[in-house]
């Protein structure tokens, strides 16, 4: 789908890299030219995932230990990367979700899940914009949200408060720092199978066969998809699109939009035929 080199000699840090959407991206964008950095919490995962795909795709790729709740912890890991040069490309990936009824949420379950993805979003965005800025380089942000950011959802709140939050960031500073060399945009996946996702927000065989069959395409996204997808936009042939939030999710969010979109589902065909006005005959 791309020219090999697409982002030869682009240097990207992908959070939450090690795992799942942000191991797929990885391993696209090394294949397409990337010098790659993740990062999450387990030193083994990261190591594993680093060792793996370096020898499937012989690329370059690091793998630093690092809680992105943790400001500090953030900017020593940027501080490290810095050292052999500035990054071009920031990956807001990392998450942390599960299904829940609200009213039984402690607050350090609501903490847990702003912590990584608002809070860790905003330190990542942060110790990257502010040295582009500084140093007049031009950088590029990607996060990953999730169809719900605008509307919100129940039983996932922590989740939809933070993805919501994310996508205002991504649209303020796209306007505040475009100017000056940084665009900011956002993916909206909708359902694709990863361990980590699938385990804690569709735990049962029924709650994956219900969001298949609400999704007008009848089946998941595929990681490859969601990689094409970031690629494009974190390339220089994305250069005027700036502030976007792009779902991905085969359509399934106007599914549920429409009035009358489950049509398809409640009505047969011999209740269109008997809906179908008759011809007069006088
Ligand atoms: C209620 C829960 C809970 C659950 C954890 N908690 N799971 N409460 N229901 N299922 C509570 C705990 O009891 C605790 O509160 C607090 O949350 C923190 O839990 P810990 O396990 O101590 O936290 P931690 O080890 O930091 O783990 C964070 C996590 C975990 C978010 C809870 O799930 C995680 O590590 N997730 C990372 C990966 C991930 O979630 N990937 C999925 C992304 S999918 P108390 O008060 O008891 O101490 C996604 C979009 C999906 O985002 C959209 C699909 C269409
Ligand atoms: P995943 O495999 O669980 O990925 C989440 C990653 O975040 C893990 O590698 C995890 O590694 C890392 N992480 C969690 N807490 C962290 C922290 N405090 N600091 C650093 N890293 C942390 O799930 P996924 O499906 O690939 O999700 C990736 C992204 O896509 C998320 O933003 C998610 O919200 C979004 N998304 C996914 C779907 C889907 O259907 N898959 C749909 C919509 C949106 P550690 O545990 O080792 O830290």
């Amino acid at each position: 789908m791309f020219r090999n080199d697409l982002l030869h000699k682009k240097r990207i840090l992908i959070t939450g890299g090690g795992t799942g959407l942000g191991k797929g991206m990885a391993q696209r964008f090394l294949k397409l030219g990337a010098e790659v950095y993740i990062c999450g919490r387990r030193e083994e995962v990261l190591k594993n995932t680093a060792a793996e795909l370096s020898s499937a795709t012989r690329g370059r790729i690091h793998a630093i230990p690092c809680d992105v709740r943790t400001l500090d912890a953030v900017e020593a890991m940027i501080d490290t990367i810095w050292k052999d040069g500035p990054l071009d490309v920031l990956v807001n990936n990392a998450a942390g979700n599960f299904i829940a009824r609200t009213e039984e949420l402690s607050p350090r379950a609501f903490e847990s899940v702003i912590g990584i993805v608002l809070m860790g979003t905003l330190h990542a965005t942060m110790a990257c914009g502010r040295r582009w800025l500084k140093a007049g380089h031009r950088g590029t942000v990607l996060s990953i949200s999730a169809t719900y950011a605008p509307v919100g959802s129940a039983y996932v709140v922590p989740s939809a408060i933070s993805k919501s939050a994310v996508e205002a960031l991504t649209r303020s500073l796209a306007v505040e720092w475009g100017d000056r060399g940084i665009r900011l945009n956002a993916i909206a996946p909708g359902p694709i199978p990863t361990q980590g996702a699938f385990s804690r927000v569709l735990p049962r065989p029924e709650l994956e066969k219900l969001a298949l069959e609400r999704n007008p395409l009848h089946r998941f996204g595929t990681v490859e998809e969601l990689a094409n997808l970031a690629a494009f936009l974190i390339s220089d042939g994305s250069g005027y699109v700036n502030g976007e939030v792009i779902r991905m999710d085969g359509g399934e969010f106007l599914q549920g939009a429409g009035e009358f979109s489950n049509l398809g589902r409640a009505l047969t065909e011999e209740d269109w035929a008997s809906i179908k006005p008759r011809k007069r005959t006088s």
